[in-house]
């Protein structure tokens, strides 16, 4: 089997080693495109990110990949199945870890793995069922009722049940979205855990930018339904090697001034100021903002390489919601550096 990398662009890899293969996936709500001619390829046994905000077309992907909804044009494959035209094949190798409560909480988490069994149309399943409660640490606690679980044991419980028939492919859409940083942390120790342990290929989905760069070994940015960059965490943020400098300004600067400006590799106007690129923000900052108003100035913020300014340079936006504004003592700071 070759498997060989020359770019993040161009993976050469066999299609039997590759979980997921998508070509040319459109799907349309109506006249509204959802997913735009998405290429993907998903090497098999990988921890595989989708990265994208809010409404980029995530869960689209997903629930074409598992054959909950057909695509309008293009090509899917699962674990070498054709979602289309073999869906229960697809369904048969798959596991989905919803974000959704599918617990019983009436029930315990034997009964609920005997129901899960059931849905399935399992037979030999009991010693699977105990091997998976002993290696997610509940085999104690199998008699208890799910209502009385911690938020953590519950995800424990959910990923051995999209396990017990042994899929080889699992989809975990946004999975830690609302867990408390303790509790995420601990499902990002179990993804990878049971991706060594059963060799399982992950798919997962995030909006978290952190997550996707802690957990993933290959990540597909997406934006409106359009996949903008492929690669490893570390080839993506290699693409973009450079500070992004934002300045919230009260007026509107002539960007020209700063395009000519030396260690500048871009300056554009945003809504409500401006964005630059820069070799090295902290040697620049003194010199920008010496030649800005600095009564005009808002809001400054400054990102390092990160997946962050990957997307910042792909798409023009923020991918987190949470700006890492400057401090404003360090702004001060720098101003007085400047000033000199
Ligand atoms: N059943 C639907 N009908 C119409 N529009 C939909 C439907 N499902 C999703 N969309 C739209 O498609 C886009 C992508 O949605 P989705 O795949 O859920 O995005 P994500 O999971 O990345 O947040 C969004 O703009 C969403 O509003
Ligand atoms: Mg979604």
């Amino acid at each position: 089997m070759s498997v060989s990398k020359t770019s993040s662009e161009t993976v050469h890899v066999n299609d039997s080693s590759n979980a997921i293969v998508m070509k040319g996936i459109t799907k349309k709500y109506g006249n509204f495109t959802a997913l735009d001619n998405v290429d993907l390829t998903v090497p098999e046994g990988t921890i595989f990110g989708l990265l994208g905000p809010n409404g980029a077309g995530k869960t689209t992907i997903i629930k074409v990949l598992t054959a909950l909804i057909p695509a309008d044009a293009g090509e899917a494959r699962v674990s070498g199945h054709d979602v289309k035209k073999e869906p229960k094949l697809v369904r048969a190798n798959i596991g989905w870890v919803a974000a959704e409560v599918i617990l019983d909480d009436d029930l315990t988490a034997m009964e609920n793995l005997w129901l899960q069994a059931k849905l399935q149309n399992l037979q030999e399943w009991k010693e699977r069922a105990n091997d998976l409660l002993k290696y997610f640490d509940l085999f104690d606690r199998k008699d208890t009722k799910v209502g009385k679980y911690s938020t953590g044991m519950r995800k424990k419980l959910e990923i051995a049940l999209a396990l017990l028939h042994q899929p080889k492919v699992i989809f975990m859409d946004e999975p830690t979205i609302g867990l408390d940083p303790g509790t995420r942390r601990m499902l990002w120790q179990l993804i990878t855990g049971i991706n060594r342990e059963y060799g399982v290929t992950i798919l997962l989905t995030s909006h978290y930018i952190e997550e996707a760069d802690a957990l993933c070994s290959n990540l597909a940015i997406i934006d409106h339904g359009k996949i903008v960059a492929t690669g490893t965490p570390s080839e993506l943020k290699s693409k973009v090697n450079a500070d992004i400098i934002e300045i919230g300004l009260n007026y509107e600067p002539d960007v020209t001034v700063f395009e000519r400006m030396e260690g500048v590799l871009d300056a554009s106007r945003t809504e409500n100021g401006m964005r630059l690129k820069v070799t090295a923000s902290e040697k620049i900052l003194p010199r920008i903002l010496s030649s800005l108003k600095i009564e005009g100035v808002v809001k400054i913020n400054v990102d390092k390489p990160s997946l962050e300014t990957v997307f910042i340079d792909l798409t023009g936006k923020r991918l987190s919601e949470e700006d890492n504004k400057m401090d404003m003592r360090k702004f001060y700071a720098t101003l007085r550096m400047a000033r000199r």
